[in-house]
């Protein structure tokens, strides 16, 4: 969880932008919800190397991790020096800076292959924090392509599984479509899918479509790293972003992500539902598609393999909705909103998650 300034500014931050943001995070609960990685985008690096060939900045962190941006490509997208074929005297830098976390992009590849580039960074990076008792998250941003979700376990922490977003509902509902058939992907043993930062905070996107965002980033186990302007944010939004029941899900500690268990295409009718475990119950997002408001219900049994009588939780109003038998029906969902619910209680029937098999 963290802030990268790349969806609000794109490669134009600057020193007084950046700490305006420290600020922001460590002084207005930001930072104590969750959100610890400043992570500098495209753009932080000098446009020329030094004379012995490194890459230059300068860093101070006070107190919140940092993370920084590469390119295994010989430029990175916004044409500044990249990382390949000089990923030791890179890490040794980045080592040097202290960062906490590299963000990898795919630009000016020079058609080598994705995984022999990546690996050789991940290499770099694990010699130079060996014995060190030191991590640096290690996000492979190579949109997808390669299908990175088999190869990235053990080559980096995280990894892009699709191009950017784009602030818009026609992009958060693409990246949505496009999570369905990598759900089982991602987990605390091998690594999570990244369906790229989060655009929450951006006042083009209706609430209830930043809620459907942020609930499936939470529930997918995306890493949540915010991308707006922290200047500009009203306060019901901070509220979302800052909402500790949504952040809980996204750190549960079983790491699973939902799937989808349910889907309807009827023109404008269309809605689906999906549901996963948590360490303490079980999640489910119930999303109009559509465009008018509509009711959905959830079915314990066929849904999520529940039975019993079960505590219904709304995560985003933080609010027992009471206790319900066999199933649950969310009423009045709006236009491209969710129900983002979290189940309490109940008996497990069956080791098998319900997810509807695409394969
Ligand atoms: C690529 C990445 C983005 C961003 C830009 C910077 O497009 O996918 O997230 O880092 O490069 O140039």
């Amino acid at each position: 969880m963290g802030w990268n300034p790349y969806n609000a500014f794109n490669s134009s931050f600057n020193d007084t932008l950046i700490r305006q943001h420290v600020d922001i995070i460590v002084n207005q609960s930001y930072l104590a919800a969750g959100y610890r990685y400043i992570n500098l985008d495209d753009g932080w690096q000098a446009s020329e190397r030094t004379k012995d060939n490194k890459l230059s900045f300068n860093s101070s962190k006070n107190g919140l991790l940092f993370g920084i941006y590469s390119d295994a490509g010989i430029q990175t997208c916004g044409g500044l020096p990249g990382s390949l074929d000089y990923e030791d005297i890179d890490v040794q830098t980045f080592v040097d800076w202290d960062i906490d976390y590299l963000k990898y992009d795919n630009c000016n590849e020079q058609r080598r292959p994705e995984q022999e580039r990546y690996k050789k960074m991940g290499d770099a990076l694990n010699s130079a924090t060996a014995g060190k008792n030191k991590t640096i998250y290690y996000n492979i941003c190579e949109w997808g392509t390669s299908n990175p979700w088999l190869w990235g376990p053990g080559v980096g922490h995280s990894w892009r599984t699709t191009p950017d977003i784009i602030a818009f509902w026609p992009s958060i509902i693409s990246i949505i479509d496009s999570q369905v058939r990598l759900t089982e992907y991602g987990g605390p043993e091998r690594g999570w899918n990244d369906p790229d930062m989060l655009v929450l905070g951006f006042e083009r996107i209706p609430y209830d479509e930043q809620v459907t965002h942020y609930a499936f980033w939470a529930a997918l186990k995306a890493p949540l790293i915010l991308g707006c302007d922290l200047r500009k944010v009203d306060d019901k939004i901070k509220a979302l972003i800052l909402n500790d029941d949504i952040i809980s899900v996204n750190q549960d500690p079983l790491g699973l992500s939902i799937c989808q268990v349910y889907y309807k295409t009827d023109n404008d009718i269309s809605f689906d539902i999906w549901t996963g475990p948590l360490d303490d119950g079980y999640v489910a997002i119930l999303f109009n598609r559509g465009i008018e408001s509509k009711s959905i219900t959830l079915d314990f049994k066929n849904h999520c393999c529940l039975d019993g009588t079960i505590e219904v939780y709304d995560l985003v109003n933080q609010r027992s909705n009471g206790i319900y038998a066999n199933n649950y029906t969310a009423v009045d969902i709006p236009k491209h909103g969710v129900e983002f619910i979290k189940l309490i209680g109940g008996n497990n029937i069956d080791d098998d998650r319900p997810c509807l098999n695409y394969s």
